[in-house]
């Protein structure tokens, strides 16, 4: 059958297989195992990728594939496939999370080719912000976006609660620096400036330093040694938000990676991007704490930074030569 859009069934489906691969994920393992021939798609979770130390319950392992799941649904949408997805298909086999077929075709809406092609632009922001996401409209749009995955966006206003939610990055990221030295979790992902290896985070990308007032340190990916390899050209911390969900089981976490990676896209389709900060919510005791005093009956899943970088310019470039080598 030749489609609207002209390109064969599996043709779209393969589309969509490398366009889930492109999803966010943490410490960026791709813990996900993406199969399937033909028209249909299998989404599973990845057990050597799990990260026992940081996500014992596999809990952004499974946001991870749920943000890839999404990059799959939007692709086939663009392509004019109407996708049919089955989330947790057989209780026997839990590390099975998504089976995805077609179930027709369909129009591209305008929408969906804005996101789909927002998946090529988007990435993790990890300095400060030229300004903060303070566009009322595009704010409400990312909400929307969160909402319709069974997810939501709540942005932190109150300036002692942001500097609250700040001092809790700061001391969970402080514990990690101290207890998680010697387990070697994270530098298994972590990636010398230039290697071409598509997993990890590459020493190009480490938080620049300059954490903002009030600060949001990042992930000491480096050691110490190597940090901020872009130039901290934004002074902005930007909006600071978590996105929740009502329950915190297996499909709750499905739902919100998908979420994220929708709000991600279409935050970047207006210009925006976001920067990640869940230390605390790897420890039980203080994701309990941001549960009980942010998030009323909801669950937190992801704490964000939400803002307009500063464009490259020849001072990241300065940077970047100036280190070459050193990771
Ligand atoms: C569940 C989850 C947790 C994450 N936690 C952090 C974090 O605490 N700090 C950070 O800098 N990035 C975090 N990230 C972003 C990943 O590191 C990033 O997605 C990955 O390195 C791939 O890079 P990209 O998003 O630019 O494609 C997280 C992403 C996911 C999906």
């Amino acid at each position: 059958m030749t489609r609207r859009s002209h390109i064969p069934l599996h043709e779209a489906f393969a589309t969509a297989r490398a366009a889930g691969g492109r999803a966010p994920s943490v410490l960026g393992s791709r813990p996900w195992i993406i199969g399937g021939d033909g028209d249909r798609i299998t989404l599973g979770a990845d057990p050597d990728k799990r990260l026992g130390v940081a996500d014992p319950q596999a809990r952004e392992l499974v946001l991870s594939c749920g943000a890839a799941l999404y990059g799959i649904r939007v692709a086939l949408r663009a392509l004019g496939v109407r996708p049919e997805v089955r989330t947790l298909p057989d209780p026997d086999r839990p590390a099975l999370l998504a089976e995805i077929t077609s179930a027709g075709e369909a129009e591209p809406g305008s929408t969906d080719r804005r996101l789909y092609a927002a998946i090529e632009r988007r990435r993790t922001h990890r300095g400060l912000f030229e300004r903060p996401l303070s566009d009322a409209a595009v704010l409400r749009g990312l909400g929307d976006a969160a909402a319709l995955e069974g997810a939501a966006l709540r942005p932190v206003t109150d300036p002692d609660r942001v500097r609250s939610l700040s001092g809790l990055v700061a001391a969970a990221e402080h514990l990690h620096r101290v207890e998680r030295a010697g387990t070697e979790e994270q530098d298994r992902w972590v990636r010398a400036q230039g290697d071409p290896a598509p997993e990890g985070v590459h020493a190009e990308d480490f938080p620049a330093p300059g954490a903002g007032a009030p600060p949001f340190p990042g992930r000491d990916y480096g050691h110490g040694r190597v940090a901020g390899l872009r130039e901290a050209r934004g002074t902005e911390v930007g909006t600071v938000a978590l996105l929740a969900t009502a329950s915190d089981d297996r499909a709750s976490h499905l739902a919100a990676g998908q979420a994220l990676h929708r709000l991600l896209l279409a935050a970047a389709d207006a210009g925006y991007a976001a920067a990640f900060h869940t230390q605390p919510l790897e420890e039980p005791l203080l994701r309990a704490f941001i549960t009980e005093r942010f998030c009323a009956a909801e669950h937190p899943q992801m704490l964000l930074r939400l803002g307009r970088p500063a464009p490259e310019g020849p001072a990241d470039r300065e940077a970047e030569e100036g280190v070459a080598g050193i990771a």
